[in-house]
């Protein structure tokens, strides 16, 4: 009984921690190099004729509005993580962590309806179950969703009982508004390790997204100086990160939707990323990246 007591009262304390905790900055992340994450040490050889099951992406929605997509490669099957993926092809993937956010995700999600644009919402499950109906529009409107965790921990400093719950109450909450399960997810502060990609691919069926692009947008409150590091900073097979839960984030997204589009990056989501992704030594030298025009 003390234990539930306990367990009630953290519950208590996660669900009101969604306000405020939404709007603090976030802590320097853990610096993870752009595609180290995805140097899998080999984690042992796999079980002749039972390979680990692949996970359906429930949550990649056909879309009229999708773009045209060539033909998918197969990816690794031992490969748990991505920072970016390598793609014949200006496709890019941006993502927006850590809400919904009551005000910030419904003006972000008119901002990329108005272009045909599609993109991935890493939220935290306090905050999915808080916001059922823009949880809802989310996915309705073409977008994906996937799984950042229960309350934004470290997942890398939390014990197996907590790191499940983090992970299933999350899982519960999505499914809960939109009757769908998340194919990918982002740790909190790029939190991770070889030993959770595994677990958190192979136990729950979601790859580890990490990024290749970050403008340090939770740090910098600044439009212009976050869409022009998201601009600068962008290449085929991008995962861009950023957060939807910061005005200023949400006021650099006009800026960096439409220059990457004239520049002629197609914006997709992490899914449909992951399925263009091959291996690089396949990738054509002369995938055609878009030339800047400033
Ligand atoms: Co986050």
């Amino acid at each position: 009984m003390k234990r539930l007591l306990i367990g009630l009262s953290l519950a208590g304390v996660f669900l009101a921690a969604c306000h405020t905790a939404r709007t603090q900055s976030e802590p320097q992340v853990i610096v993870v190099p752009p595609d180290e994450m995805s140097r899998q040490p080999a984690l042992g050889p796999s079980t002749a004729g039972s390979p680990p099951a692949a996970p359906t992406p429930a949550t990649v929605k056909p879309s009229a509005t999708t773009v045209s997509l060539p033909p998918p490669a197969a990816a690794p099957a031992n490969k748990h993580s991505y920072n970016s993926c390598n793609v014949d092809g200006p496709y890019i993937a941006i993502t927006f962590d850590d809400g919904p956010h009551a005000v910030h995700t419904p003006t972000l999600l008119d901002m990329l309806k108005q272009r045909g644009l599609k993109a991935t919402f890493y939220v935290v499950g306090q905050c999915a179950a808080e916001y059922p109906d823009i949880m809802k529009r989310i996915v309705a409107e073409g977008h994906e969703i996937g799984n950042h965790s229960w309350s934004h921990v470290a997942l890398n400093s939390v014990g197996a009982d907590s790191l499940r719950k983090q992970m299933e109450n999350t899982n519960a909450a999505i499914k809960e508004s939109t009757g769908l399960r998340p194919a990918t997810m982002r740790p909190p502060y790029g939190a991770t390790s070889a030993r959770l990609n595994k677990l958190f691919d192979e136990e729950y069926g979601m790859k580890v997204i990490l990024w290749s692009v970050d403008p340090l947008d939770w740090k910098n409150r600044n439009a212009a100086t976050v869409s022009s590091r998201i601009i600068q900073n962008t290449h085929p097979g991008a995962i861009i990160l950023a957060h939807d839960i910061h005005a200023t984030t949400v006021a650099a997204m006009p800026e960096v939707f439409d220059t990457l589009t004239a520049r002629g990056y197609k914006f997709v989501t992490v899914s449909e990323l992951l399925a263009l992704d091959r291996p690089a030594q396949l990738v054509k030298k002369e995938t055609p990246a878009p030339t800047p025009a400033n």
